[in-house]
């Protein structure tokens, strides 16, 4: 029997991951640079033996769908690939999140599952080939191996694989408020979404040719420590990532008129004076960038606007970190 256990925090693209090149590989149409957060993250921990029949996914202590399971499958295939283990795998992750309100996130879940395989099989991969091993399984889970700031970078199946973004630990001076926003709507997932971008959006090529200029400014802005450079580039791309959605084909939006309020809600509360800027995912929640320093102003500002539970506050989370399958922590890759 060969078990291992890891933690990965999720993290949100500040310059966006949208569209593939490579399906199957999941190879990204651009590079992409975000940061890891420590409110919501996954521990997973994965057992390999030769008496287990076929592969079993628990999430949260329930059993998943043959659909989910044929997912991990897929990726557990690559492992044991890798790794040389014939052997069928018990996973049982946990989500921790602050409230249920679909914040579950793969790029937590699939880089905690390559990490415990790592750890479990006695892989001893490096950051970047734990990375690239992510990326197989959710392409943005590949960046969630590091802690802080880190950047996708496009490359060949080889090549493909976040690395981390020197900031002299700025991120530590950074908050991420998210507003939780619960929509009835059918969701379109991130995969489907950004294939029928790619495929259809008029607007595609626009978000492309930019997506290089913003990814260019943001690592100015790290490196200068620019807090308004940052979050005008972010927001920035942010719209114009969803902005490809409004004229795929069929066209969709993971906007809700929630959504809406809560993007006039940081404008209204930036032209007060207090610097702050959204993001926003596959997803209706709206994600709010400001300094440390400001957080518990912002914070009041939106209470006003929205319930306690509504809003989360995070600040940057650290890298992939290996848990003994007993007790306590190690770290074993650092910012
Ligand atoms: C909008 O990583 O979930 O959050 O690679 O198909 O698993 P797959 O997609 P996923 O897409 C994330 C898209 C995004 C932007 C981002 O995180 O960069």
């Amino acid at each position: 029997m060969y078990k291992g256990k890891a933690r990965a925090y999720t993290n949100i693209a500040l310059i966006k991951y949208w569209g593939k090149k490579d399906e199957a590989l999941i190879l990204p149409m651009n590079n992409s640079l975000s940061l890891t957060l420590d409110a919501f993250y996954t521990e997973t921990t994965v057992t390999f033996d030769k008496t287990f029949a076929e592969d079993q996914f628990f999430l949260d202590d329930q059993q998943q769908s043959a659909s989910a399971t044929k997912k991990i499958s897929a990726f557990l295939d690559l492992i044991r690939a890798e790794a040389n283990c014939p052997f069928a795998a018990l996973v049982e992750s946990h989500n921790f999140v602050p409230t249920a309100a679909g914040l579950a996130s793969s790029a937590s879940g699939l880089a905690a599952l390559a990490g415990a395989c790592n750890e479990a099989l006695g892989m001893a991969l490096s950051p970047e080939a734990l990375s690239r091993l992510a990326r197989k399984g959710s392409g943005s889970a590949c960046r969630s191996i590091y802690g802080g700031f880190a950047e996708w970078q496009q490359g060949t199946d080889t090549t493909s694989y976040a690395i981390q973004v020197p900031s002299n630990q700025w991120e530590n001076d950074l908050s991420m408020i998210f507003i939780l926003i619960n929509d009835q709507a059918k969701e379109v997932s991130s995969r489907d979404g950004m294939r029928r971008t790619v495929e259809t959006s008029s607007f595609y090529d626009g978000w492309l040719t930019s997506a290089a200029a913003d990814l260019q400014t943001i690592k100015q802005a790290i490196a200068e420590q620019d807090f308004t450079a940052l979050g005008e580039v972010a927001e920035a791309n942010a719209l114009k990532m969803h902005a490809t959605t409004l004229a795929a084909q069929p066209p969709f939006t993971y906007w809700s008129p929630e959504s809406l309020r809560a993007m006039d809600c940081v404008r209204q509360i930036r032209q007060q004076g207090l610097p702050c800027y959204f993001t926003m995912d596959a997803g209706p929640n709206v994600k709010v960038l400001c300094q440390k320093q400001d957080e518990q102003a912002i914070l009041h500002a939106l209470q006003s606007n929205f319930a306690q539970d509504q809003l989360v506050l995070a600040h940057a989370g650290s890298g992939l970190t290996a848990l003994p399958v007993n007790d306590h922590a190690t770290t074993i890759i650092k910012e």
